[in-house]
């Protein structure tokens, strides 16, 4: 087993990278950390200086010895990797922000990963990412890739699709549905037992085992009495449906709230942006202020401040990963990664996200009761959504777009897709180099 790890970070201007060394420093006696790189691009230079800074004093609160490097050339830091986390935006928060403007602009909702705004999201990443791929695949072939950065789901089927990279996929939402269990059951989180299943925010909770009982309905009565700890803090807070909820036999994870009860919250959506602004907004905001604190030389913990993100507790699901990985650990984490066989009805190869046993040889699925037939229907369409928009991302076919799109129960179509696409094109060029034909 190695005893020197080096470790590079893909979009370590980010503001939520204090959340990933704490997470790392936290895990000091099961992950070897040697070098950290950190790295972005020109535009992100001035952020990843001041993430720098503040990593260097956390590190050194904690008396460790690491080494940190910052750099805007991904070669030198991906050499020899025995980690990469990938956690950049494409188009930094003004792509995010416009995707979220023009999807309301045409009657739709504007998200980052649902939707027009997911689909644009993915064309600006994919290509990117397979780019970081190739790289990787010569500068550190038995690297492992963790994967945060949006859209999480189509960004891993890609990579699994397309590249020979050892990829796993995350996200912070299981964490948050894991964490708001175990505060409804009033026990420690590993002393429950979560089984989710489907894709990349769009998954339900199947099985929740506690002390051996199975306390899904117990758990589903909390959520409708109103304690709803399970939603990220990105998602407006909303009160489920008792007869939908209740009839269910799972707990849906809070993004299906955009599918099934979509015209709710477009109006939410809508009054938000007309009042403090869409999420891209406030969170450009809440940015700035997050930044003015990691810049004080005094700063050398991650603030509080941050956990009122979204994106709250992603380092928990990014270092226990490494350290399952490279400790042998086992531990059960919730995924994306190759289906095999886990969910009935979706084909072997494609990306899910699904409760997974983490060894050094990666994740090893569970297989997951068949879902009723209704659920699976959905499944099926927004996977088969995700992988027309990843093979459009890829190739720059407007067809395959648009058959991608039409799918997509949240989108609308005629006319209004078309001008909408052309939009989404004309105002992303330099992010969607594959559909610059598209435009006249
Ligand atoms: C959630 C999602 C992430 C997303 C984040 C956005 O937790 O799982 O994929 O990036 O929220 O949070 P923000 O605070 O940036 O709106």
């Amino acid at each position: 087993m190695k005893d020197y790890l080096k470790i590079a970070v893909i979009g370590a201007g980010s503001s939520y990278t204090p959340e990933l060394i704490e997470g790392l420093l936290k895990r000091k006696h099961e992950l070897p950390i040697g070098e950290l790189w950190l790295v972005d691009i020109e535009e992100g230079k001035e952020k990843v200086e001041i993430i720098a800074g503040l990593t260097r004093r956390m590190i050194a609160r904690e008396g460790l010895d690491i080494k940190v490097e910052v750099t805007l050339d991904r070669k030198p830091a991906l050499k020899d990797a025995d980690f990469v986390c990938s956690q950049f935006r494409a188009g930094c928060l003004e792509g995010r922000i416009r995707d979220e403007r023009i999807s309301l602009k045409y009657g739709m909702i504007g998200q980052e990963t649902n939707g027009l705004g997911g689909f644009a999201n993915a064309c600006r990443t994919i290509p990117i990412t397979l780019e970081i791929c190739r790289e990787m695949e010569e500068l550190c072939p038995e690297a492992w890739l963790l994967n945060f950065t949006n859209p999480s789901g189509m960004v891993t089927e890609a990579i699994l699709r397309h590249t020979k990279v050892k990829a796993v996929g995350l996200c912070n939402v299981p964490v948050i549905m894991q964490k708001g269990v175990a505060k409804l059951l009033d026990t420690e989180e590993q002393d429950v037992i979560m089984q989710v299943a489907g894709l990349n925010h769009f998954i339900w909770a199947r099985q929740i085992l506690h002390e051996g009982q199975d306390k899904l309905k117990h758990i589903v009565s909390e959520i409708l009495s109103g304690k709803d700890y399970l939603v990220p803090k990105n998602i407006p807070p909303f009160a489920w449906p008792s007869d939908l909820l209740e009839n269910m036999g799972m707990i849906p994870c809070a993004y299906l709230r955009y599918y099934y009860m979509s015209e709710d919250i477009m109006k939410q959506e809508l009054e938000e942006a007309d009042g403090e602004g869409t999420r891209g907004e406030v969170v450009k905001a809440m940015e700035k202020r997050l930044f003015d604190i990691y810049k004080n030389p005094e700063q050398n913990e991650k603030p509080r401040e941050l956990e009122k993100r979204g994106g709250q507790y992603y380092s928990e699901a990014a270092c226990e990963l490494m350290s399952s990985i490279y400790n042998d650990k086992r531990t059960i984490m919730h995924v994306n990664t190759r289906n095999n066989g886990a969910i009935a009805g979706l084909p072997d190869d494609c990306a899910v996200e699904v409760s997974s046993v983490i060894t050094k040889s990666g994740p090893l699925p569970l297989n997951v009761a068949p879902f009723p037939n209704d659920t699976l229907c959905l499944i099926q369409l927004m996977k088969e959504f995700e992988s027309l928009t990843v093979e459009a991302a890829v190739t720059g076919n407007l067809n395959m777009a648009k058959r991608a799109l039409i799918l997509n129960p949240i989108v609308n179509t005629g006319s209004i897709l078309d001008q909408a696409l052309e939009e989404t094109v004309r105002e992303n060029l330099d992010y969607m180099p594959q559909f610059r034909h598209l435009i006249k």
